[in-house]
């Protein structure tokens, strides 16, 4: 009786903003008859007629059913935005108490429970990230609801705040699509979790733990392989300072480190056919050879399958001057493995059939330059590290191992970036010495590109940055 009532009260208590401790004290049958002050002062002259309808009615239904089975809780909740009327759930039956007029009348049988639609509304909009048993998803970054620690360190406001607003850009807002009713309806349900699983507040979450979450398709220019949902369609966007070293030269004076010569600013669609398939069209300037690059790439194994490691693997085309000429096909592995939740290392070897030496394109399209194609393979290697939840460092190496010295790559690019991470989205911005984007062009350096031996050494380096938006 005692804890079906205290239930109550605390759902009570969470829908009564205005209303705090005298009301769920005085909902308490304990307080209620040991303590003489739960509806006292301005408060006592304000609610106390408030205060005792939900009581009475929960103590009547209550007392009237006098086995020992087990009672479901009476649940207490606001009808309406105007705060006047409260829905009142005992075993089952519902009763609306209107605290105004002080009535108290059985509700329409076809109205729904507002945790009934809390739970409604949170399977449908928030357990894909929020997992349906509300213990969060790590990959997702969802915090776990059932933990005592966290109830108890959120207000209701703050919960229905986060749903309206969002957070931190990885929650989405949803107060334009969900009214208050919904929204506090929510608010309880989240409070549901913890008191449905007292034990729980110690379990890690099982699903996916200890799995890296990358925040791009690549990490600056190595692929990460990471599966897209099944529909979905991602913009990417890169640019690449290429022309002047961002440590060394004019760069460190005049030209802002690099920024303020030309980007090779280079653009890409991902669409999920499934949730392995992608395919994907990517496209860079008329700077470095025009290339149009078109992919498809198959995730076989991934570690949220019990895999003990990812692999996707990838063929593309690229055709220089708007994929009219000098093609070169790709064929890659992407392997990662997580190291724990915050880091994941990378292996992606590449064979290229008939890669061009990375030289600079030109701005008239028959003046493109007619390189020969070469065979090539590259053993690309790269790491990622969660240094707080949403920003990550990154690193890659791509060294030739075939075809290198007729293309003119003497020593592999690299680069090294710092990534944000945010709901559907990343921006990366990083130092690199390669100014290709594309699969075969990854592995080319500056030192061909801008015919200066030097520039693919630590002093080459230059700036670049990434964005990827997931638009559907
Ligand atoms: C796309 C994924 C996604 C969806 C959908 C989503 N959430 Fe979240 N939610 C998150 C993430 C990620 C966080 C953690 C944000 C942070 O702390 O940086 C979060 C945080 C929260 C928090 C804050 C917890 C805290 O520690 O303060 C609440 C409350 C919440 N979500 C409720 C909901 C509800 C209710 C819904 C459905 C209406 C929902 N979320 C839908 C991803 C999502």
């Amino acid at each position: 009786m005692r804890n079906s009532l205290s239930r109550g009260s605390l759902i009570a208590r969470r829908r009564c903003g205005k209303w705090p401790r005298e009301l769920t004290q005085f909902l308490q049958l304990g307080n209620l008859f040991s303590s003489s002050d739960g509806c006292n002062g301005r408060m006592r002259r304000n609610i106390s007629h408030l205060c005792f309808l939900p009581l009475l009615v929960a103590f009547t239904f209550d007392a009237a059913s006098q086995d020992t089975q087990p009672q479901p809780a009476p649940q207490v909740s606001y009808v309406d935005a105007s705060h006047s009327t409260l829905r009142l759930n005992v075993d089952g039956r519902q009763y609306l108490v209107d605290v105004a007029t002080g009535t108290v009348r059985p509700a329409n049988a076809g109205a729904q429970p507002p945790l009934q639609n809390g739970a409604d509304v949170f399977n449908k909009r928030c357990a894909g990230c929020h997992g349906a048993d509300g213990r969060g998803i790590v990959s997702t970054g969802t915090p776990n609801f059932t933990s005592r620690d966290l109830q108890a360190k959120l207000t209701d406001r703050q919960i229905a705040e986060t749903i309206r607003n969002g957070r931190s850009g990885r929650m989405p807002a949803f107060g334009t699509k969900l009214d208050d009713q919904q929204i506090s309806a929510l608010t309880a349900y989240i409070r549901e979790f913890s008191s449905s699983s007292s034990t729980a507040s110690n379990v890690q979450p099982t699903t996916n733990s200890g799995i890296y979450q990358p925040g791009d398709d690549v990490l600056f220019t190595l692929p990460t392989g990471r599966p897209v949902d099944e529909h979905a369609v991602i913009v990417n966007f890169s640019h690449r300072f290429a022309y002047d070293s961002a440590v060394s030269g004019p760069a460190r004076g005049a030209e802002l480190f690099g920024l303020d010569n030309f980007a090779i600013s280079s653009f890409g669609l991902r669409y999920g056919v499934t949730e392995r398939l992608s395919v994907d069209v990517w496209r860079s300037p008329s700077f470095i050879g025009r290339p149009i690059q078109l992919m498809a790439a198959y995730n076989i194994f991934d570690e949220h399958h019990e895999n003990p490691f990812n692999l996707t693997l990838r063929v593309s085309v690229e055709g220089q001057d708007n994929f009219r000429k000098n093609y070169t096909e790709n064929l890659e592995a992407v392997f990662s493995r997580s190291l724990t939740s915050h880091a994941q290392i990378y292996f992606v070897p590449t064979a290229s059939f008939n890669d061009r030496r990375l030289v600079q394109g030109s701005l008239v399209s028959d003046q493109i330059p007619d390189e020969p194609g070469i065979n090539a393979f590259s053993l690309g290697t790269g790491v990622a590290v969660d240094i707080r939840p949403t920003v990550a460092l990154l690193a890659e190496v791509i060294p030739t191992v075939v075809g290198g010295s007729e293309l003119g790559i003497h020593r592999p690019a690299f680069s090294f970036a710092i990534q944000k991470k945010l709901y559907r989205h990343a921006f990366t911005f990083g130092l690199t010495t390669s100014p290709g984007t594309t699969v075969s062009q990854r592995a080319g350096t500056n030192a061909t590109f801008l015919n200066n031996p030097s520039a693919d050494t630590p002093a080459g380096l230059f700036l670049g940055f990434d964005l990827t938006r997931r638009i559907y």
